[in-house]
């Protein structure tokens, strides 16, 4: 049994990864704010001997120096995850995910805590062409402040690695979709269309290539790599490398809703919003040679969501 320290643990991602770790009989502490994250996703476990919740932020240093000694893992989520909300406050990704992650290693190299898993983005890959995109592309110029975040997140950790000794797992997420999701264009289509079944307005011209990928294929994709890397610090796109388009992924959740002849608006040109990339591809090679591939394609991994969120599954 390893002893896991879940930062963000309560969120949409981390309230799936809880259920799977207890589920392989692991030690889990989630330190989560709350700030986006859901008590309710994970208040059934309180009270178990191999479960602990603590409910502190990762700028608090002093709680996390209280709360991380004598676990083997860290599995860092916890972030701002409104990107919208970060480019309009402009030191919230900073703090919540450059100073968050700095304090979560700092923290681990003061504890001697060698093992790290973190949650990065496509994000950090800015504005690129609708071409397959690998670990290798760059030249990495961020659009948003959360890509930013990210990025910088992903040099303090290589930092860390080469310097103290430290082993991490960095993953590149595209689209991560699935029950409990609070956030995303599916969930904000699924609110909009319960608001007026008739009319749908669509952030872009709804040509925008995104691929969307299911929960639980991400964190197999992440145990898989935690497993088998052989590097002690390595980058991994995780996701598919089918996309679904967004107007798609609009007909998709009309479907499965019922709905028929739904009018699309669409506003603001190719881009949904300033900070936001229309194209993103994945070339999933380098985790594909480890063994794992996403279950499904994209449009079936927004199906199945769709359907979750619904609630007809
Ligand atoms: N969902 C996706 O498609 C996606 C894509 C790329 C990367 N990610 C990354 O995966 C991670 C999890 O995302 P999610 O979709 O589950 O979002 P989420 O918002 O549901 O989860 C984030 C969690 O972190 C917590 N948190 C935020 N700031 C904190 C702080 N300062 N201190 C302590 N806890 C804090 C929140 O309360 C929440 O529980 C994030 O790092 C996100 O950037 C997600």
């Amino acid at each position: 049994m390893s002893k896991y320290f879940l930062t963000g643990g309560s969120g949409f991602i981390g309230s799936h990864i809880v259920e799977r770790l207890l589920k392989d009989g692991q030690s889990v502490t989630v330190y989560d704010n709350l700030v986006t994250g859901n008590r309710k996703l994970i208040e059934h476990h309180i009270g178990k001997s191999n479960f602990k919740f603590i409910e502190a932020d990762i700028l608090d240093v002093e709680a996390l120096n209280k709360a991380m000694p004598g676990h083997d893992i860290v599995w860092h989520l916890a972030a701002n995850t409104d990107i919208v909300k970060g480019n309009n406050n402009t030191d919230f990704d900073l703090k919540n995910c450059t100073i968050g992650t700095y304090n979560v290693l700092e923290c681990m190299r003061k504890a001697g805590i060698k093992n790290l898993m973190f949650a990065s983005s496509a994000t950090v890959y800015g504005d690129m062409p609708p071409k397959p995109l690998a670990e290798t592309d760059g030249p990495l110029l961020t659009i948003s402040l959360y890509g930013a975040g990210k990025l910088a997140g992903e040099g303090l950790i290589s930092a860390y690695c080469h310097l103290f000794d430290m082993r991490a797992c960095i993953y590149r997420f595209g689209n991560v979709v699935g029950g409990n999701m609070w956030h995303g264009v599916i969930f904000d289509f699924i609110q909009k269309l319960k608001n007026n079944p008739k009319e749908l307005d669509i952030l872009g011209d709804g040509k925008q290539e995104k691929n969307f990928f299911m929960v639980e294929d991400c964190i197999e994709g992440m145990l898989t790599i935690y497993e088998k890397m052989e590097k002690d610090c390595d980058v991994f796109n995780l996701g598919t490398d089918t996309y679904s388009t967004i107007t798609g992924v609009a007909d998709i959740v009309s479907e499965e809703m019922g709905l028929k002849d739904v009018k699309y608006n669409y506003s603001g040109g190719s881009r949904g919003w300033r900070g936001d990339a229309p194209y993103v591809h994945f070339n999933i090679a380098k985790v594909k040679k480890l063994g794992w591939a996403p279950k499904h394609t994209s449009d079936e991994a927004v199906r199945i969501a769709a359907k979750r969120l619904i609630g007809k599954e």
